[in-house]
Formats: C-alpha cells, sequence, structure tokens
C-alpha cells in the first residue's frame, strides 16, 4: 500500500505536506514525490527521491516548491522497481496533469496498449501513469468531468489526489477499493490515506466511499457519487411462462437451477472455503462479530430460521431470528459486534428495510440476501449476496427461497471457517451442496404423483405441517405456502414437538399432518410425534428420505426426497411442499399466480 497526502487552501508551505506524509510512511517508503502548483508561474513543479521520505525533504529544502494546492506520496512498488522514474507523482504528456495513487489498476496493460497507439508517451513502468494519460484523453477543460470519464474504463482499486495546470485551483479525489479520507478546516482542506495524517490539522473528517470523486476548492468541496451500473442477470425470455401454465409452476421447476446459480463459483472446494464476492470488502469485519441477527418477513424469516441452527451448530457464532416487522420495536440488544443479515427477494420489503436501518443506526454490520439487483434493501446493506436466480413473477416465492436457504448454507461455511470449523467439515458441506441441484431434480419425476396427492387431499380445508430442527420452520414454510396459494385452506406449521402442547386437540381424520421426517437426528422423535396422530385417526403425508420404507407404517401418503446433510434437508423438502401447494391450488382452481389480498413486494409497514 501506499501513502497519499494533498492540500489545498490558504497556506502555500509544502512542508506541512511533507510532515504528514511521514505519518503515513508505514504505507510504503521505497519513494516518494510532491507536485506543487504555483499560481505565479502557472506551473506545476515536481520533486521526487527514490528511498525515504527523508531523501525527499533533503531534496525539498534544496530547492523549496512554493504553493497551493500540492499533493504528495509515499510509495511501497507493485507494477515497477523502486526508482525516482516511477515515484510518484506521474503526469500526462503535456505535464498537464500530476497525480499520486494508492491502489492497483488492474487492466492497465490493455489500457496503456490503447494509449500509446494513440501516441501517448510513457515515462515510467507503472500501472498509475496510465491514469495520467487517460484522464489527458478526456481533457478539455474540466478535471473532475475527465476523472470521472476516465474511472469508467479503469478497473481495480484506487484512492487518488489530481491536480490540473490548465484547472488550477483545485484537488480532485477519487475512491474505490483504496482509502481516502477529507479534512475539513477553515478555508482549507487536506486529503489523507488515514486520519493519522492531518489529525494535527484538523479533527473534522469525511470518509469517502467507493465511487466517491471529491472536489476540493481553497473555499468550499463537493461530494460527487457515481452510482456503479448493475447489470440485471436475466433477459425478457427468462419473465414469461416458457410453457407452463403459471409462473409459481415455472418458477418451482426452476427451483434445481436456482440451487446451481446460487451456488455457482462461490465455492473452493479444496480448501472448504465459501467465496462471496459481496462479502469480501466486510470480511474482516464478520471475524470480529459474535452475533448474528437474521431478519426478514414472510417466507423469508422461514429461510432465516434455518440460516439461525446452520449458523449455531456449524458455524459456532450466536445466531437469532427476528421477525421484521418485530425487529424494529422490540429494541433487540444489538451493538458494534452484532451483525444484522437482511433476507429479502423483493429487497423492498418495508419492514425488512426499516430493520435493516435500525440496524445501522445502532452501529451493526449490515449485510443482505437479496433477489432483486439495485434494490433498496441491497444499497442498504454494507455488503451482502444476491440469489441471482432471475426474476421471481409469482406472488407467492419459491425458487428465491430455495437459493436463500442455499446462500445461506455457503455463508454457514463462510462463518464457520473463519471460527472453529475445519477443512474437512466445510468442504463436506460445500460437497453435498454441489450435489443437490442434480439430487433435487430427482424429485420432479414424483410431480404427476404429488399431483395425485393433491387432489387426494383437497378434500381437506385445514392442514398442519410439522417439522424438528432444521425442517421445524420448513414446516412453517410449507404451511404459508398452501394458505398463501390455496387460500381457501388454512394451514399452520409448527415444530413437531408442540403437537402434544395444543395442536393435537384438534387431530382427526378430517385435519390431516404434512410430517417433515428425513433421515436425521431427530427422526425418532418425528416416529412419535406420527404415532400420537395415528392414535387419533389422523391422516399423514409424510415428506422422508428415499429408503425409509418403515415410514408407510405410520404414514398415509410419502414423498421421497434423496438423502442428504441434515442442514440440507430443507433445501430439498420444501421442494414438494411447494410442489403440493400449488397443485392444491390448481385443484381448487384458484390463481395461484396472484392469490387474493397479496403483493409480491409488501412495500407499506
Ligand atoms: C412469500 O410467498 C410471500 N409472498 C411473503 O411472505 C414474502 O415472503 C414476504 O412478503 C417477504 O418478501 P421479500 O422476500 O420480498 O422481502
Amino acid at each position: 500500500m501506499c501513502g497519499i497526502v494533498g492540500y489545498i487552501g490558504k497556506r502555500d508551505n509544502p512542508q506541512i505536506g511533507l510532515s504528514a506524509l511521514k505519518r503515513l510512511e508505514y504505507r510504503g517508503y521505497d519513494s516518494a514525490g510532491m507536485a506543487v502548483y504555483n499560481p505565479e508561474k502557472q506551473e506545476i513543479f515536481c520533486l521526487k527521491a527514490k528511498g525515504k521520505i527523508s531523501e525527499l525533504e533533503a531534496k525539498f529544502s534544496d530547492a523549496p516548491l512554493h504553493g497551493s494546492p500540492f499533493i504528495l506520496h509515499t510509495r511501497w512498488a507493485t507494477h515497477g522497481e523502486p526508482s525516482e522514474a516511477n515515484a510518484h507523482p506521474h503526469w500526462d504528456c503535456e505535464k498537464n496533469i500530476y497525480l499520486v495513487h494508492n491502489g492497483i489498476i488492474e487492466n492497465y496493460k490493455e489500457l496503456k496498449e490503447l494509449l500509446i497507439a494513440e501516441g501517448h508517451k510513457f515515462a515510467s513502468e507503472t500501472d498509475t501513469e496510465v491514469i495520467a494519460h487517460l484522464i489527458e484523453h478526456y481533457f478539455k477543460n474540466n478535471l473532475e468531468e475527465a476523472m470521472r470519464q476516465a474511472l469508467k474504463k479503469v478497473k481495480g482499486a484506487y484512492a487518488l489526489a489530481v491536480i490540473a495546470r490548465k484547472d488550477p485551483g483545485k484537488i480532485v479525489v477519487a475512491k474505490f477499493g483504496s482509502p481516502l479520507i477529507l479534512g475539513i478546516n477553515d478555508n482549507e482542506f487536506l486529503v489523507a490515506s488515514d486520519a493519522s495524517a492531518i489529525v494535527s490539522h484538523t479533527n473534522q473528517v469525511i470518509t469517502l466511499d467507493d465511487n466517491e470523486m471529491a472536489v476540493l476548492s481553497p473555499n468550499d468541496f463537493f461530494i460527487l457519487k457515481e452510482k456503479p451500473i448493475e447489470k440485471i442477470e436475466y433477459d425478457a425470455e427468462e419473465t414469461q411462462k416458457q410453457g407452463f401454465s403459471h409462473f409459481i409452476l415455472k418458477e418451482i421447476f426452476e427451483e434445481p437451477d436456482a440451487i446451481e446459480k446460487s451456488i455457482a463459483g462461490r465455492m473452493i472446494l479444496d480448501q472448504g472455503l465459501a467465496k462471496l464476492g459481496g462479502l469480501e470488502q466486510v470480511l474482516e469485519q464478520l471475524k470480529k462479530v459474535d452475533k448474528i441477527i437474521i431478519t426478514a418477513c414472510g417466507t423469508a424469516s422461514y429461510a432465516a430460521k434455518v440460516g439461525e441452527y446452520m449458523f449455531e451448530e456449524y458455524a459456532k457464532l450466536r445466531a437469532k431470528t427476528e421477525v421484521a416487522s418485530e425487529f424494529r420495536y422490540k429494541n433487540s440488544i444489538l451493538d458494534d459486534k452484532t451483525a444484522v443479515l437482511a433476507i429479502s427477494q423483493s429487497g423492498e420489503t418495508a419492514d425488512t428495510l426499516e430493520a435493516i436501518k435500525e440496524a445501522k443506526r445502532k452501529g451493526c454490520l449490515t449485510l443482505g440476501i437479496v433477489n432483486t439487483v439495485g434494490s433498496s434493501i441491497a444499497k442498504e446493506t454494507d455488503a451482502g449476496v444476491y440469489c441471482r436466480v432471475g426474476p421471481e413473477i409469482s406472488v407467492a416465492s419459491s425458487k428465491a427461497f430455495i437459493s436463500q436457504l442455499s446462500i445461506l448454507a455457503l455463508i454457514t461455511v463462510g462463518l464457520g471457517r473463519q471460527r472453529e470449523m475445519s477443512l474437512v467439515t466445510g468442504k463436506n458441506i460445500l460437497e453435498e451442496l454441489q450435489k443437490l441441484p442434480e439430487l433435487s431434480k430427482k424429485i420432479f419425476n414424483q410431480a404427476d404423483y404429488i399431483k395425485g396427492l393433491a387432489e387426494k387431499y383437497s378434500i381437506y380445508r385445514n392442514f398442519y405441517f410439522l417439522g424438528r430442527k432444521y425442517n421445524s420452520s420448513i414446516a412453517s414454510e410449507g404451511a404459508l405456502k398452501l394458505k398463501e396459494i390455496a387460500w381457501k385452506i388454512h394451514a399452520e406449521g409448527m415444530p413437531a414437538g408442540e403437537l402434544k402442547h395444543g395442536q393435537i386437540a384438534l387431530t382427526d381424520e378430517n385435519f390431516p399432518a404434512v410430517v417433515i421426517c428425513p433421515s436425521d437426528s431427530v427422526y425418532s422423535k418425528m416416529k412419535n410425534a406420527m404415532e400420537e396422530i395415528k392414535a387419533r385417526k389422523g391422516k399423514i403425508l409424510a415428506i422422508a428420505t428415499e429408503g425409509q420404507e418403515d415410514i408407510k407404517n405410520l404414514a398415509d401418503d410419502v414423498i421421497y426426497i434423496p438423502k442428504t446433510l441434515e442442514m440440507l434437508t430443507p433445501i430439498l423438502s420444501t421442494i414438494p411442499l411447494h410442489l403440493f401447494a400449488a397443485y392444491l391450488g390448481l385443484e381448487l382452481g384458484l390463481d395461484i399466480d396472484k392469490p387474493r389480498n397479496l403483493a409480491k413486494s409488501v412495500t407499506v409497514e
């Protein structure tokens, strides 16, 4: 890394810059340099020296420069050996643009080739010099406009401070990926890589965010926010039904693909690591987090509950699910070691958005799992992971829920491997997760069978759904999907252990149970619940693991799902529940894409 200092204002002695720069010497010291605009001569003078800042200071004392603005730099070489020629500042062909940079320009080689082809002459081996010539390419008479255009071509990280002979009286700074702060004083402004360089001049600072530029002049400054162009990752075709009678059916049948898209490129299998680009910039903060609150509404809140169990059991991180509409008012205990993770398909749910704003007010790191690119929650959170499953048109959420569960498994590995999770455990989870797209396709071989069950059970107007541990909230999701889509039916989901604490009063031959009982650590407990239901003539539709033949002695009907890790069973057990709900709604002749009274995104509280 390198150190940057800049100054513009009433003083014209760059010695203050040198003193400030020395405070940044820890960031690199293989060479240093400065550029000073002299208003009388209307020229920019530049001094550079190989070695420590003291070498530059010696040169400065031999040939003192005066003027304002000035910019300074101390270097830790990345591209080009430590030398005077490679020291910053760098300038363009006309010696109009002078700039200092901290960061790495990843595409500097191709840019340099293009600029050389245009006739630009380079004086150094650095990546940085490319930016000076690129700004020259766009420069007409306004430095910030030229920089704005130039930076659109740049890939990589940068903190930049730039001055121009032909547009004097300003320093233009820009930040992406490397730190940069502004120091505010009476009629003078400073810029630096960190506050230690300017704390002796002011304690009022502004920390620039990524994609922000600032224009500093002797009496004022303003900040420009370059809105990054977000890429919609689906085409018009995807928003059509593609041969299905309803969007909900299309989107349920897309669920294997949703798993695939959610995990693609996001695993480093041999190291048992998750690779979530959207969280990279907060990984250090996540290491320090000692509690995570997962907040969401409706279907997304049931994914949150699964995530809570995953985080606690496998990442050894304290986790709690808070329904967003409650979170804001119950005044949860939050601090700067609490992360708040919002889950939202639309990214516009008002309750969830407000919950995130409340968490930010309390100093929490805020994260998101969101499907809609560029949505309010995606923008409001500090970092996050996009589902990448394309538009979900049906009002009832299906493939996005499956994606949320898949991403929660990835985040579990990410958090776990920062903590006690071994490489072997991380690798095992990722390998099993990687099998799910293919395994889940097998469930659709039973689609017609499930359709037949929907017809068989369409005589009932009340259902309850039971599950334990990872599938307790899938019971709630199955119930919600059923009553949402086949809204002539009431359904309730609950942890199976709760059956005997009241629900069982309703159990009889007219009140069927959907029981999610994969072969996992609580399978025997699930069989107890089924025995209790059978003893009261209750009908049972079981969701069980392939090979569990004994379940047929307890259940009236069974839908089998492939075997997988206990923590991943919700991703598979949900699919037959979504199909069952959709087919039952169809059987009742309802609009299963637009159930009455509902909206796809609830943007009111
Ligand atoms: C899901 O089937 C429902 N339509 C509803 O519960 C939904 O999950 C909830 O409104 C949250 O929406 P979001 O995921 O877009 O935030």
